[in-house]
């Protein structure tokens, strides 16, 4: 199939040669190129430019026009931090929390991430599965065109394996190109163990068997105070060195530890909440932008700040500091229940101070970075995926936000079909 899209208002994040990622204000340069075309073929990008330099159709066998007038054409969202796979919802915390009860307080009793472990070992895997390719399927519709998903609620060897299968599984039949983190340490079972044993079972038996069967791109923990400590991430970070899987870790959500400089010593991909960030945090971030150091992406969950009314990322001194910052949904039961991108992109907006531009690079070119997807994915460019938006006639694109009760997005094409 051949498509070509026409009188494009802004075709956005289109390069010839792109970067991999951007880094600190140039992620306002987002290139925007004004009443474009773009053509599709065999689901990849063939070709772009302006109206005026249409080269005109010489074969219209089985080409689809699409005229766009007043309509931007951006990447699908690249959504490098999920926890898709789970087994029920929480809505009976979300109440509690609503009489008052804090997202700590529950899972001090039991509830939070325990809970959904519970719920998932009573729910056999094609369940879990049907359920996960259903919420799959509704984040495509909704605009994503690349995701990470985690695995976390098993808190077992087995239980955690179970869900990387899942992950596994989903990723042969979805269109969209899946990474794979197995969350070892995301909360300490229940029973006879404590962060520390529980570090050391998941560096003894289970990440050698995820990396064995092949089911893990990347490894995760929960670094903050009545979970994992700086020391168990240290050590978990420590065991992956000469393996090849890299790190993606939760830090400073409700508390500043230290995990973000034991992030950045060990070379991690990325740092991921953020909500809370010391000078010391920062000061370790900026490090990583010495010459030929790879960039540790910081990656901000608005979703998660908003559900829980936590603080929103301090994404603007970041970005003042020169750092690279993607935006994510955190799709779980328990803190965001929502993988609806283009509402995680309209609260960077209008909560975090981020510019269109800005947002929409954090969501897209950053995004597919942070789960090492540059080459397919996050940007328009000759050869990669036509995992496209289109929106509505727009005045502006200042207007995603500025219209925060509307679905700004028309239409999602996965690998140049429409959804
Ligand atoms: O990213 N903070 C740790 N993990 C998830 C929440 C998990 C849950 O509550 O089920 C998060 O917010
Ligand atoms: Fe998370």
């Amino acid at each position: 199939m051949r498509r070509l899209l026409k009188n494009i208002k802004g075709l956005v994040g289109a390069y010839e040669a792109p970067p991999s990622w951007l880094g600190g204000l140039a992620m306002g340069d987002f290139p925007v190129i004004e009443n474009a075309w773009l053509a599709i073929e065999e689901g990849r990008i063939a070709a772009f430019g302006t109206m005026d330099s249409f080269p005109g159709i010489v074969d219209w066998s089985g080409l689809e026009i699409e005229d766009c007038d007043g309509r931007y054409v951006l990447p699908a969202w690249c959504d490098s931090h999920t926890h898709l796979v789970y087994a029920a919802d929480r809505g009976g915390e979300f109440l509690d929390r609503l009489q008052g009860k804090s997202y700590q307080e529950i899972a001090e009793n039991g509830g939070g991430i325990l809970n959904s472990a519970r719920a998932l070992r009573a729910m056999p895997e094609s369940d879990l599965m049907a359920d996960a390719v259903k919420r799959l399927s509704l984040a495509m519709d909704q605009g994503t065109g690349a995701i990470e998903i985690k695995s976390g609620y098993g808190l077992t060897v087995e239980g955690e394996l179970k869900m990387l299968r899942i992950i596994q599984a989903l990723k042969k039949e979805s269109p969209i190109p899946i990474k794979s983190t197995l969350l070892a340490c995301h909360a300490v079972p229940e029973g006879d163990w404590n962060a520390s044993t529980w570090t050391d079972a998941a560096i003894k038996e289970l990440i050698p068997a995820a990396i064995e069967q092949g089911l893990a791109d990347y490894v995760d923990a929960f670094c903050e105070t009545g979970y994992f400590s700086v020391e168990d991430l240290n050590k978990l970070l420590g065991a992956i060195q000469n393996s090849p899987l890299k790190a993606k870790v939760h830090v400073n959500q409700f508390s500043t530890l230290g995990g973000v400089a034991a992030c950045v010593e060990h070379g991690a991909l990325s740092v991921d909440h953020l909500e809370e960030l010391s000078d010391e945090d920062m000061a370790a971030l900026g490090t990583t932008l010495e010459r030929n150091k790879q960039p540790v992406f910081s990656v901000a969950l608005p979703g998660c700040s908003h559900f829980l009314g936590i603080p929103f990322t301090p994404v603007r001194r970041l970005m003042d500091a020169g750092l690279p910052v993607a935006l994510a949904s955190d799709h779980n039961p328990g803190s965001a229940p929502s993988g609806n991108m283009t509402l995680v992109v309209q609260l960077a907006i209008i909560k975090m101070g981020m510019l269109p531009l800005e947002a929409i690079a954090a969501a897209t070119i950053n995004g597919a970075a942070a789960m090492e997807l540059s080459h397919e994915v996050g940007v328009i460019a000759p050869g990669w995926r036509a995992n496209l938006l289109i929106t509505k006639p727009l005045n502006g694109l200042e207007q995603i936000g500025y219209r925060f009760g509307e679905n700004p997005v028309e239409k999602v094409l996965i690998n140049g079909e429409q959804r």
